[in-house]
């Protein structure tokens, strides 16, 4: 009798154990851990980096590793990717002009994946959306220094490295903010 409870206690635990470890497998979305996505954000970055002169400007707001690490910044970042998919990944899609960016393709229905995965454990935080007001105040700005806003957003094309990698850092699998 007490050995039936025993293995029925086992039982649950180890359940337990298992939805818990799926859940948190949820969090992490899978082309942040792919080498191929990795090189290919790379080579569309580079790319942009190479026809852009001007190289005191920062977009993305600069995040200390230690704050990345902190695990609370996840959402913040996948606001920015929210916004490079729906304003600038996308108005580059066009092949007509001069800004055909290499591997670009293939980066977005990564990072549509990347965005759909982390998405639903967003909340709406007003924290969240700092990031993202600071980064289009920055594009913003940059568009009327260069008095040309194709040049702004290759700079942001050129800072999808960054973006990449503040993904990659912040959400982590144990991250729930
Ligand atoms: C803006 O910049 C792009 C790319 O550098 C260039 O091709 C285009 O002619 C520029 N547009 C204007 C209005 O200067």
């Amino acid at each position: 009798m007490n050995c039936d409870l025993l293995a029925v206690l086992a039982v649950f635990c180890c359940c337990c154990a298992l939805s818990a470890d799926a859940r948190a497998a949820r969090l992490r979305s899978r082309p942040l851990d792919n080498s191929d996505t990795w090189n290919n954000v790379m080579v569309m970055a580079k790319h942009a980096q190479a026809q852009d002169r001007d190289h005191e400007t920062r977009l993305i707001p600069v995040i200390s590793s230690d704050k990345l690490k902190d695990g609370d910044v996840c959402c913040a970042t996948v606001k920015i990717l929210d916004y490079y998919l729906r304003h600038i990944l996308d108005g580059q899609a066009r092949e007509d002009g001069q800004h055909h960016y290499p591997r670009l393709h293939l980066v977005k229905p990564d990072l549509h994946r990347v965005a759909r995965d982390l998405e639903p454990h967003c909340n709406s935080k007003r924290a969240d959306m700092e990031h993202l007001q600071t980064f289009t105040q920055n594009l913003k700005r940059a568009g009327e220094m260069y008095k040309n806003k194709t040049k702004a957003q290759n700079k942001a094309i050129g800072e999808t490295d960054i973006l990449f990698h503040y993904l990659y850092e912040s959400c982590r699998a144990t991250s729930t903010s």
